[in-house]
């Protein structure tokens, strides 16, 4: 009925994970093999996370396990019927749920770094107590499916609604993998350097640098040189300037919202727009 995806020392209990994702889908199956790739899988296995899925289905009632129904009002398409969904989420999570509860429809707010920061926020559980400091130390993600999912789950058993981008998918599991994957490397201790999440690209509000790695010259093409310079103080300036470059030919939009020095500044404001590709 319901599978816990960690065959690890976790589950026998002996440590609290510091998140529990709880996800209500009709496709529980799809998510155990992207968890069992490597950064997730280790995650979970040293505690940070855990992550259960529930299968919506199996709170249906009738013979037939029925879970969509044609529209009030007709129109084309299925929705999601109200009554498995509100069994299985408050069976699990309690009736108001006691922790935040996400629907993942293309109708919701927009997924960003930042949103995933608040959502860890207000998550976030220490090791030492095992329990939440800021509020919840689970979450739970209801995988919308169909033309829809009846109103009434919207505004009254979830606290947020979320998409992760201006497209539409066939359902909102993809949307919760990434909501998870994009949480648990905010964890910390999760990605062995400390720095790491915080240099990514969006962390600081730009794209991040061009990155190199051995052969110093493949097929002919070069390395950078200032690479390769071992001047510390310029290679931050180079670093600096082709997240600034980068993020000023491809994601103009994110310069208005990052924090930029005068020296920042004073290079966009060098920038010629022949340098746009
Ligand atoms: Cl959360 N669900 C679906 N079905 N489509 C989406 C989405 C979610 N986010 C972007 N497109």
């Amino acid at each position: 009925m319901e599978s816990n995806l960690n065959g690890d020392p976790l589950s026998e209990g002996a440590m609290q994970p510091e998140i529990q994702f709880e996800i209500f889908t009709l496709f529980p199956d799809v998510f155990e093999p992207y968890l069992r790739s490597s950064i997730l899988q280790r995650a979970r296995q040293r505690g940070f996370m855990d992550v259960q899925c529930h299968n919506i289905r199996d709170w249906t009632v009738d013979r037939h396990h029925v879970t969509d129904d044609e529209p009030y009002g007709g129109g084309g398409g299925m929705v999601l019927k109200p009554e498995p969904v509100f069994a299985a989420v408050e069976s699990i999570l309690g009736s108001p749920p006691k922790c935040p509860v996400i629907l993942l429809t293309p109708q919701g707010r927009l997924f960003t770094q930042k949103v995933a920061e608040g959502l860890i926020d207000n998550i976030f559980v220490t090791r030492e107590t095992g329990r939440s400091e800021r509020g919840f130390n689970r979450l739970g993600l209801i995988c919308g499916r169909y033309e829809g999912v009846d109103e009434r789950v919207r505004s009254n058993l979830v606290s947020d609604e979320i998409s992760i981008g201006d497209y539409v998918l066939t359902g909102g599991e993809l949307a919760a993998m990434v909501i998870i994957d994009a949480l648990t490397r905010l964890i910390p201790g999760v990605l062995g350097d400390p720095g790491a999440a915080g240099d990514d690209s969006h962390a600081s509000g730009l794209l991040e640098y061009p990155h190199y790695t051995r052969p110093g010259v493949f097929r002919g093409w070069s390395v950078p040189e200032v690479l390769t310079s071992g001047d510390h103080a310029r290679i931050d300036k180079w670093r600096r300037e082709q997240a600034l470059l980068r993020t000023w030919r491809r994601r103009p939009d994110l310069l208005d919202k990052a924090s930029l020095s005068e020296e920042d500044l004073n290079f966009l404001s060098g920038l010629d727009k022949k340098e746009k590709p």
